[in-house]
């Protein structure tokens, strides 16, 4: 039976928390942290693959989740106190702390800790923290229906959908809510202009014949890593036109296949949007290849796309987005001296020793099947 409790009663999972691995039951954020107010944080959701055959479990696209964390965190004036390769290390030392063997979800989030009362952006001080938790689907990957939304998706210069931040997803709480209120499964959400601009945590794909449109990045979406991992899988696999281009609603209705993307959803066919059928009403032959595809690109399946995958348990030397071969006694003192500066604590489970070599989280845990 897995285990129901929630993360913040776990003592035998591992959670990272300004500079310390600790026992999840032991980390807080203040109630009046400026960031639970007033949403001021951003975030990253990334996932592990556990290939049982390699005893691996594969982080994907790690380094492009934590650029665009760093991106997220330039738009909102947080200062992580982190480098990209630093913040992999943390995350494959969570993941080996907690000893996933099996499919998982990292959170990291860079937020304004202030106990304070004012809505600004500017003279907080921040705090990082990053949690990881077993994962299994987000959203069904056997056939959605959805609707398009009365909430349309919020601006550039209203809330920064670029920006992966957590206020913004009221507005896809909103979506969500009223489209399985309503009866779907899923949201699809138009620009205030009323353009397709995607899903409530997903991008979306149109399939035309050999063509597949998504909406540009000018359309108010997360610029998805899913999405670039689509575009790059149907170019090179499927010989398929991709294309970025303004999407009116109706084409919703006369596609020939759809597809939601996204870290959390993975690869999701649509086969109804507004009770009505998308192409047959069943999940389309291009659909499916992808979604074959991508599964066995994130499983460390296909040797020519191992680049994009972080192994957690192996060696560093088997791929090229490992963490760096950097003493981590040196990388802590590095973000040390750079977080003092910023009010953040140094990475103490580095520079004290304990993160190197350890494999296992450091409270007991439950056997894996209780998790
Ligand atoms: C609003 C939104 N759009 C798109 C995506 C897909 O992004 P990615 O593929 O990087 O997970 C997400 C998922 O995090 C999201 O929350």
């Amino acid at each position: 039976m897995s285990n129901p409790a929630p993360l913040s009663q776990r003592s035998d999972m591992v959670v990272f928390l300004n500079g310390e691995f600790i026992p999840a039951d032991q980390a807080r954020v203040g109630i009046m942290s400026h960031a639970f107010s007033y949403g001021t944080g951003c975030f990253e959701g990334i996932r592990g693959y556990w290939n049982a055959q390699a005893g691996e479990n594969y982080l994907f696209r790690l380094r492009e989740h934590f650029e665009r964390l760093h991106r997220s965190a330039r738009i909102l004036s947080v200062t992580l106190p982190y480098s990209v390769d630093r913040l992999m290390e943390i995350a494959v030392e969570l993941v080996r702390r907690n000893d996933f063997r099996e499919n998982c979800y990292l959170r990291p989030c860079a937020f304004k800790a202030d106990e304070t009362i004012g809505v600004k952006l500017h003279g907080l001080e921040d705090q990082f923290s990053m949690l990881a938790v077993p994962m299994g689907d987000y959203v069904s990957t056997a056939g959605l229906r959805c609707g398009v939304s009365s909430w349309r998706r919020i601006d550039d210069n209203m809330i920064p959908a670029r920006g992966k931040i957590t206020g913004a997803y009221v507005n896809s709480a909103f979506a969500k809510s009223e489209a399985q209120q309503n009866g779907f499964d899923e949201a699809i959400m138009l620009t205030s202009e009323g353009h397709v601009s995607e899903g409530s945590a997903e991008n979306i794909f149109l399939l035309f014949g050999n063509e597949l449109v998504t909406p540009p990045p000018t359309e108010n979406i997360l610029l998805g890593i899913t999405r670039e991992t689509v575009m790059q899988l149907a170019r090179r696999e499927l010989e398929l036109i991709v294309r970025e281009r303004v999407i009116d609603r109706t084409e919703l209705y006369v596609a020939d296949e759809i597809i939601l993307t996204g870290t959390g959803a993975q690869l999701a066919p649509v086969v109804a949007v507004d009770h009505r059928p998308v192409g047959t009403g069943a999940i389309g032959p291009v659909s499916r290849e992808l979604q074959r595809l991508y599964g066995e690109v994130v499983r460390g399946m296909r040797p020519e796309y191992m680049g994009w995958l972080t192994p957690v348990f192996g060696t560093a030397a088997t791929t090229a987005t490992a963490t760096p071969a950097r003493e981590p006694e040196l990388v802590a003192a590095a973000d040390g001296d750079k977080a003092a500066g910023n009010g953040h604590k140094a990475d103490k489970a580095t520079s004290n020793g304990r993160a190197a070599g350890s494999h296992r989280a450091r409270a007991s845990r439950q056997p894996a099947a209780t998790r």
